[in-house]
């Protein structure tokens, strides 16, 4: 074993939902993971009839046709992208292409949690930079990065907290970091953002060579179980990136799917401006109930009860699984995903039910 992993843990994705609905006896809404509950473009299945008749065949290692799609739409050539299983699996390339054990890499927290350890199987050094009031300070983040700092993590809009940093902001950041110090910027939930200050990854990409933007097709696109994710970066980070690659990793279905949901931009906006409404009415909704609710750019909410833990407890028993997230550490805190609005209003129900049942 190496010695890197001897104190890591497995992560445990916790029961699938059919799991859990044995185990609670009832059906679940699932607002725990940020999946999409608007699912994929009905154009994926219809797309997904074709992948069927090659499965004998390996896909194409290089996902071409998608390729092609994204970089157009990117302005930018192809060898600025690389495809992943996931973004997770492109996380994981990240640390195995560029760091070597002691390299220390910035994490400021509370985040993702797949950085941290990523960067811990490969022997890494995580200086994490906890933001106390839950929302990313680029200035003090660039300050905690002194030469010799290999990586930095950026996840924007921010999970668990849904919060953001802007363009703006984003650029001195990039000037201040060193050329050597690739700075990692994960936007998985940034359709969701409506801040006209919210970055644009694409006017930096050509500007900065050490930024690496990930983006995925597991939130808004509602294909997670499909496992696609993608980089863009300046090419000689792709070259690397290339390198520690699998050949096949991601699969036939899932090209095509991408493509397919990639190519339904009037269902992507549909879904982006029923999850923004229900984003408001869901704040509104709970602020009214007294509690506190981080203004989200994100397709979640992180609200503040110091009986999180119970609250989550007692709504799966109303047949809906949230995430409190001590994980994160933040053990007063609860994260929803937002659902359409039928899903949101029941939920609404629960939680007052619960919410009485503990005040009382
Ligand atoms: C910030 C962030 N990045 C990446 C991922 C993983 O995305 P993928 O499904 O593409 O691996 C998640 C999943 O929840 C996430 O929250």
């Amino acid at each position: 074993m190496q010695k890197s992993i001897r104190d890591l843990v497995p992560y445990d994705p916790g029961l699938t939902l059919e799991q859990l609905e044995k185990k609670v006896g009832k059906k679940i809404i699932k607002l725990s993971a940020n999946e999409s509950l608007w699912g994929p473009s009905p154009l994926v299945k219809t797309a997904l009839q074709e992948a069927f008749n090659n499965l004998n065949y390996y896909p194409d290692g290089v996902a071409a046709e998608l390729k092609k799609a994204l970089a157009s739409c990117w302005n930018l050539p192809e060898e600025n992208f690389c495809l992943g299983n996931g973004t997770d699996e492109l996380i994981f390339l990240l640390t195995n292409a560029f760091l070597n054990p002691g390299d220390e890499v910035v994490i400021p927290t509370p985040t993702f949690s797949s950085y941290a350890s990523s960067v811990k199987i490969v022997g890494g050094k995580v200086k994490p930079i906890p933001q106390e009031k839950l929302s990313f300070k680029l200035t003090e983040i660039a300050e905690a990065i002194h030469t010799g700092v290999k990586m930095v993590f950026l996840c924007n809009p921010n999970n668990p907290t849904g919060t953001f940093f802007k363009h703006g902001e984003l650029e001195v950041f990039l000037k201040k970091v060193a050329p050597e110090t690739l700075v990692i910027l994960d936007e998985a939930y940034c359709q969701y953002a409506t801040d006209p200050q919210f970055p644009v990854a694409r006017e930096l990409v050509n500007k900065y060579p050490n930024l690496i933007v990930l983006r995925t097709f597991s939130k808004v696109y509602g294909l997670a179980a499909l496992r696609v994710g993608y980089a863009v970066a300046h090419k000689d980070v792709i070259t690397e990136l290339e390198k520690v690659r699998q050949p096949y990793n991601v699969n036939i279905p899932a090209q095509i799917a991408a493509l397919a949901a990639w190519q339904d931009e009037v269902y992507r906006q549909k879904v982006v401006k029923e999850t923004v409404e229900e984003r408001v009415w869901v704040t509104e909704t709970l602020q009214q109930k007294g509690l506190k609710v981080l203004p989200s750019q994100s397709n979640f909410l992180l609200v503040q009860h110091h009986d999180a833990e119970l609250i989550e407890e007692r709504l799966l028993q109303e047949g809906f699984l949230i995430r409190h997230t001590a994980s994160f550490g933040l053990p007063d805190w609860f994260r929803i995903t937002i659902a359409p609005h039928q899903e949101m209003k029941l939920f609404m129900d629960s939680l007052e039910r619960v919410l009485t049942e503990i005040n009382s």
